[in-house]
């Protein structure tokens, strides 16, 4: 039986980490960024999914004046499809209740459907478009939130363990 686990970030997850953003962006956050916001941005919440003791995904949010601003969400491209980012995006979601937001917010390339479509399957709403947003292409970024309940909150140690044959 596998395992996977979602759980706050630690040091030593980041060769990993960068690997996973290698290999899915072009522009891919650098080893220092993913360091930067799992040890020293206290603003930054970073969470691993981890598949059998493997990173296999993970995200990356801000907490700032009460709202929770997710800057990412990956899974590495091998276990793409299998419920991974739909766990990783929910352990997100507890974890801003359980620090006190009511509301998380995200922007989105308008041509990355799975993504889109990822977010509209967790309650999240358009609430508008920033024309020609992406330097590198001028792609427009589609702006998108989510209400966050208390009752959204993790409970127990924190982290989140599941069966992979149950998702
Ligand atoms: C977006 C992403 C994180 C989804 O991760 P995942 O682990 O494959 O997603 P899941 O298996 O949990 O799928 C959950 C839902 O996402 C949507 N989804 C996932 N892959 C999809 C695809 N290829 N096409 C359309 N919708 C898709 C579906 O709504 C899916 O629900 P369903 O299985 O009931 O149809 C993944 O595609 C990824 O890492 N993309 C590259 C990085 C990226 O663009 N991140 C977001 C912007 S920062």
């Amino acid at each position: 039986m596998s395992v996977l686990k979602i759980r706050p970030a630690k040091i030593y997850d980041v060769p990993a980490l960068a690997r996973i953003e290698m290999d899915s962006f072009v522009h891919p956050w650098s080893a220092e960024e993913i360091t930067r916001d799992i040890v020293r941005n206290e603003k930054a919440f970073v969470a691993v999914a981890e598949l059998d003791g493997e990173a296999v995904g993970y995200a990356d949010m801000w907490i700032v004046a009460g709202e929770a601003q997710l800057y990412n969400i990956v899974t590495d491209p091998r276990y793409r499809g299998r419920g991974i980012g739909q766990l990783l995006l929910k352990y997100m979601t507890q974890t801003a209740a359980r620090l006190g937001c009511n509301v998380m917010t995200l922007e989105v390339r308008r041509s990355n459907e799975p993504a889109i479509s990822l977010y509209r399957k967790d309650g999240f709403r358009d609430t508008g478009i920033r024309r020609g947003y992406y330097t590198d292409n001028h792609e427009d970024a589609v702006l998108m939130d989510r209400d966050i309940s208390p009752d959204d909150a993790i409970e127990g140690t924190g982290d989140l363990e599941v069966d992979v044959d149950t998702i």
